[in-house]
Parts: C-alpha cells; structure tokens; sequence
C-alpha cells in the first residue's frame, strides 16, 4: 500500500510538472491564431496541413522557414501573413511544437 502511494504522488508530481509546458502550447496555438487554419486540435482541413502528431522538430523548423519566408510552398504566404504568426517568439514555436507532436 505504502508502495502504491509512492508510484501515485510520483505520478502527481510528474503531471504537475508536464502540465504548465503542454497547456502553455494549447493556450499559444488558440491565441496566436493557429486554430483557424490548422483547426482545433491541429486536425488540418483542405490546403492546411494537419500538425497533430508530427515530429516537433519538424514542426518547429517548417513553421521557422514559412515565418521567415524562405519556405513559399503553395499557400505558405497566407501563413506567413497572419498577424498571430508574426508574433510568435523562437520559445513559443517550442512550445507549440511539444504541445502538437503529442496528440494523435
Ligand atoms: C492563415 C492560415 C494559417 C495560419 C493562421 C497558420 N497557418 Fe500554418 N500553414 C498554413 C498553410 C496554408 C500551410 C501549408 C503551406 C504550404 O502549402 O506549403 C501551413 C503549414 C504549416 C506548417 C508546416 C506543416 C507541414 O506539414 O509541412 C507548420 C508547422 C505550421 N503551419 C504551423 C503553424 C502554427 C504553429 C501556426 C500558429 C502560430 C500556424 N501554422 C498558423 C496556414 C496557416
């Protein structure tokens, strides 16, 4: 029993400490706009890719190159463009990234 109640405070601990990272990545993806082209949960629809699941890596290095311009594949513009996008920092395309490459 006293076991148990380690593994469980453990397991408390741990939670509390993912948490602040992955809801800071959710919160980011809503207010810097994300959302209405990705859909919620970075599902994708049409010309806009799905992110859910991807590799963070690769996440946050094509969202760097569409930002900065130098990725100008197909709609990218209309990206690079939106005023939420322009606003986000090196720190929170981390965020986002680790937020995005854990869903399914
Ligand atoms: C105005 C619509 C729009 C908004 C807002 C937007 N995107 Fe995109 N995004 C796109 C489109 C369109 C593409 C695909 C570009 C292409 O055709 O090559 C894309 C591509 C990407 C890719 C590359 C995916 C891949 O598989 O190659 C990433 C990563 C990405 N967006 C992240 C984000 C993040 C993070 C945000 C919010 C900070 C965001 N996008 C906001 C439209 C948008």
């Amino acid at each position: 029993m006293k076991k148990l109640g380690m593994i469980a405070a453990a397991a408390l601990v741990a939670c509390a400490m993912a948490t602040p990272v992955f809801a800071d990545g959710k919160d980011l993806f809503t207010s810097k706009q994300c959302v209405t082209c990705h859909q919620p949960g970075g599902k994708g629809t049409g010309p806009f890719p799905k992110l859910a699941g991807k590799d963070k890596a690769f996440l946050q290095e094509q969202f760097l190159a569409i930002q900065s311009g130098t990725r100008t594949t197909g709609m990218s513009a209309t990206m690079k463009n939106n005023p939420g996008v322009k606003s986000v920092t090196a720190e929170e395309i981390a965020a986002i990234a680790e937020y995005l490459s854990a869903l399914q």
